[in-house]
């Protein structure tokens, strides 16, 4: 029998259902459900689930309060240009002197690419087969290398990653398998974040199996009880750490640790800040970055009506225009503020899903085709409003921002081929900007307009150009890739490429300059 003290709890809590399977059970199922079901607090979840309620109820009635960001929150890479240098010398001192930590949040389930395992194990196709883990961890590595160089001390950007019930043993057992793809395991440290159960519209938990409560991540704002919880940001605070940059696991094209926006954030004198693209289609599923009562937020695209995404400033431009590519810096202090103070203040969003149940009445399990109940989800940015101080940070999307979102088959948008195509743009914009041509199977050279003004950052580091040619005559990407040990942002590559001519695929890496047999792309 299941102990009456557990049966008691579940009646008051209105939950009692969920033992309605309890004697088909095997003993072993007994007790696994059995622990399930006294780990949920019952009371404080029917709580949760008043205030999400009432909170979607709220927030569906943000749009009249939206107000486009202040001038003077912005920072912008075109605007600003004349800055970029002195933001990235004070980003690689900063990251120089081991003060500058990365926290990725890889605790999704990655539902819409429709993959079984973590997101960033995934590989998008390009000609060296890297994954989105090994991508990012070169770019540490070789931002690491770059302060080095600078600076003459050996540095360390520790990178914390957090993690779900539904990745954490994949996750870490791709690391140790791929040798932390270079980087030390000590400066690799993984979390979990907490689950939440899944609700029907009525509040009552759902079954995933007849011994199973089904359970969701309780989304990437989860992640400030999850640092709490286990000692993340003592760890920072005994690695001295200073500020955080703070990503997802999707975007193909991140700038890891990215030394100009650290630095612009640090002379700004924030303690928070968000790295924006202008959003262009009022459709496009990003979250926009703005004020609402006051108070900085980001309205999520599942959140805004589509006649306020479409409303347009006098140039035309849309009025909510600052897209979060969910690039997020904060400072340590900050971060110990929210974890220590704030936290309980976040409140769950809602969403809507079809969550396959098992029926009381009949023990089958349903796969529902709309949606029949609810996840609970904090969301990472909802901490904006208490920073004293926040800044807006806007880059390129050619240069910074292509998320994996979807399956190749769903839609023509965000899904391994435009990520894998992004990157290989990128890469050939930065071997032309440093001397180099492609030429095609007459040795007749592709059309290449660089642009006049380059920027006055990293040395050598351009950014993408609309005016490019990009596209070969089948109008796809030319093939090119160049490690991330060997250039994080475009810089350095003259030696490799300057008045030399190559036929695509060009791969640049460690072991030098290929020219590969075509791959597909
Ligand atoms: C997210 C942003 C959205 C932004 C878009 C850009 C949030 C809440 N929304 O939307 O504003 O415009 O990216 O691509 O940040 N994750 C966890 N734990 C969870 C859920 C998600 O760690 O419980 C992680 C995922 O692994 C991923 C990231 O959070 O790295 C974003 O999750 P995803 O569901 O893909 O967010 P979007 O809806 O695309």
């Amino acid at each position: 029998m299941e102990p009456s003290a557990l049966r008691r709890r579940l009646a008051a809590a209105g939950q009692i259902h969920l033992l309605r399977f309890w004697a088909e059970l095997s003993g072993a199922e007994q007790r696994v459900l059995a622990g399930e079901l006294q780990g949920l607090d019952c009371e404080a979840l029917s709580g949760c689930f008043r205030r999400a309620m009432e909170g979607a109820g709220a927030r569906a009635q943000v749009d009249g309060r939206m107000e486009a960001l202040p001038r003077d929150v912005l920072g912008s890479v075109t605007r600003d240009a004349e800055r970029l240098p002195e933001w990235e010398r004070e980003g690689l001192c900063q990251i120089a002197q081991n003060k500058v930590a990365v926290l990725l949040l890889a605790g999704g389930q990655g539902t819409r690419l429709g993959v079984s395992y973590p997101k960033g194990m995934y590989d998008v196709g390009l000609p060296s087969h890297k994954t989105l883990f090994q991508i990012q961890a070169e770019r540490i590595l070789k931002l690491q290398q770059l302060a080095e160089n600078q600076h003459g001390t050996k540095c360390i950007i520790p990178w914390y990653i957090m993690t779900s019930g539904r990745t954490m043993e994949l996750t870490e057992e791709f690391f140790l398998k791929h040798d932390y793809f270079g980087l030390k395991p000590e400066n690799v440290i993984f979390f979990q974040q907490g689950m939440l159960p899944a609700m029907g519209f009525d509040g009552k938990i759902l079954l995933e199996e007849k011994g199973k409560v089904s359970m969701a991540p309780d989304g990437n704002g989860g992640l400030y009880r999850a640092l709490g919880a286990h000692g993340i940001v003592v760890d920072m605070e005994r690695r001295g750490i200073g500020s955080i940059h703070m990503y997802c696991v999707d975007n193909i094209l991140v700038k890891v640790a990215d030394p100009r926006f650290i630095g612009f954030c640090i002379q700004r004198g924030a303690e928070c800040g968000a790295k924006v693209v202008e959003k262009t289609n009022p459709l496009e599923p990003v979250g926009v970055v703005c004020r609402v009562d006051g108070m900085y937020q980001v309205v999520e695209y599942s959140e805004i009506s589509l006649a306020t995404a479409q409303k347009r400033s006098p140039d035309g431009r849309l009025l909510f225009n600052a897209g979060n590519i969910a690039n997020h810096y904060l400072t340590l202090p900050f971060l110990r503020d929210i974890v220590n103070t704030y936290e309980p203040q976040l409140k769950h969003h809602v969403a809507q899903k079809k969550i396959p149940y098992m029926d009381i009445a009949s023990g089958q399990l349903i796969k529902p085709n709309k949606p029949n109940g609810i996840k609970m989800e904090k969301f990472v940015f909802d901490i904006f409003q208490f920073a004293k101080k926040f800044v807006v940070y806007e880059v390129l999307r050619e240069d910074e921002f292509s998320p994996l979102k979807n399956a190749d088959s769903q839609n023509g948008k965000d899904n391994p081929t435009t990520a894998r195509h992004a990157l290989m743009s990128l890469h050939h914009c930065w071997v032309l900007n440093a001397g180099g041509h492609f030429v095609d199977e007459n040795g007749t050279r592709l059309p290449a307009i660089p642009r006049d003004s380059f920027t006055n950052g990293m040395p050598d580091a351009i950014t993408a150009d609309a005016n490019y040619n990009l596209k070969d005559a089948n109008d796809l990407p030319i093939q090119c890739e160049i490690s991330p040990l060997i250039s994080y942002s475009g810089e350095g590559l003259e030696k490799y490429v300057e008045n030399k001519e190559f036929h695509a695929p060009l791969i640049i890496d460690e072991n030098g300059t290929h020219e590969r047999v075509k791959n597909n792309v």
